[in-house]
């Protein structure tokens, strides 16, 4: 696709179809990592740098958008000078400096997207602005050489939709969540059992020492592709409350947690990749990480579907698949004007 670079308009091609390598470099810091990387056709990764700020938030029991968003300006000159560091590259060997728009943080975004359109105007390159979501499905075609078409299951702390990828920039959302976000879920039941933040990968762990069938907890009965988590909180709350001060069975209460999470998540997921006849499926998003939906989506595999998961450091946020999105799709926002945004 042929982009403008930001001061003097020049064209440049980017993407699968430009007929020469590119390198991208994207700023990611919608929430409370800052990161920087530069990615080489959309699949290769030359430098990824993630500056977490679990540290800070960890003493609030979860992430005060303030705080993050002024971490975020104290890390962001430091992740691009170690991302072009670690590559070796200079500016005027950068293809394109990508950035993400939205959805996340306001304040957090603000700092990553302020950044990376200063770094295109300065070193007069084209500026391309990337949705969150699409490049956490984007995490996909980091060291693989998957294409669409394929079924999608993103589960973040944002989000959990069920995605219809028919092109690189032609998404459907087929379903997502009535309520609570996976991630938000998960997130909410560690703190209700005592988990510090950040609860989901704390509670995860537990999980895998648990006996999964411990506790019979209640799927959330939504028709079609849409999910609800509000109901299964509860019930989470119910059975904790039922303990009246003795001591709580914690790693089967999240082991029972993780199962029937993941079962409603996977079991959709095969509905609509049967349904759509499509013969790949992939997951995305930071709950990607959890190693109880990773075995549940893999074993699609004996049904003869190709399975991809990201990477664990890919999940999670990170600027690789925010380059490698800028790569692929071509639904991204060029316009230097463009104004972060808070919800999808
Ligand atoms: O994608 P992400 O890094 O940020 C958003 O875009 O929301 O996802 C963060 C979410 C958090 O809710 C976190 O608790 C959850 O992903 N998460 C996990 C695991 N690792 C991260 N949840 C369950 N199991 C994990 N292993
Ligand atoms: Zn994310």
């Amino acid at each position: 696709m042929e982009r403008e670079t930001l001061f003097s308009g020049k064209k440049v091609l980017v993407g699968p179809d430009s007929g020469y390598d590119n390198y991208i470099m994207a700023i990611e810091s919608s929430c409370d990592e800052t990161a920087c990387a530069i990615v080489k056709n959309g699949r290769e990764v030359i430098a990824n740098i993630v500056a977490s700020q679990i540290k800070t938030h960890e003493k609030f029991g979860g992430v005060i958008p303030e705080i993050a968003a002024r971490e975020h300006l104290d890390s962001i000159n430091i992740v691009v000078q170690e991302a072009f560091d670690q590559s070796g590259l200079k500016p005027e060997d950068i293809t394109a400096f990508a950035g993400t728009v939205g959805p996340g943080l306001v304040g957090c975004l603000l700092v990553g997207l302020n950044a990376t359109k200063t770094l295109a105007l300065v070193h007069d390159k084209p500026f391309i602005g990337v949705n969150h979501l699409n490049a956490h499905l984007c995490a996909n075609y980091i060291d693989t050489d998957l294409k669409p078409p394929f079924m999608a299951l993103l589960v973040s702390g944002g989000h959990t939709q069920i995605i219809d990828v028919e092109s690189y920039s032609k998404q459907t959302i087929l379903g997502e969540t009535i309520d609570d976000a996976v991630g938000e879920a998960y997130d909410k039941v560690a703190r209700l059992i005592g988990l510090p933040y950040p609860g989901g990968p704390r509670l995860d762990k537990l999980a895998q020492e648990g006996n999964p069938h411990a506790f019979e907890l209640p799927e959330g009965k939504v028709d079609g592709y849409n999910f609800s988590f509000s109901g299964l909180k509860t019930a989470v709350l119910r059975l904790v409350k039922s303990f009246d001060g003795q001591e709580l069975p914690v790693k089967d209460i999240c082991a029972s947690f993780q199962e029937c999470v993941s079962k409603t998540l996977v079991k959709k997921l095969k509905k609509a990749v049967e349904e759509k006849g499509y013969k790949q499926v992939v997951i995305a998003g930071g709950v990607a990480a959890n190693s109880e939906i990773r075995k549940k989506v893999f074993e699609l595999e004996k049904y003869g579907y190709k399975v991809n998961a990201p990477a664990m450091k890919y999940c999670t946020d990170n600027a690789s698949m925010v380059a490698s999105c800028a790569y692929f799709n071509t639904n991204t926002f060029d316009d230097v004007d463009v104004e972060v945004f808070s919800r999808a």
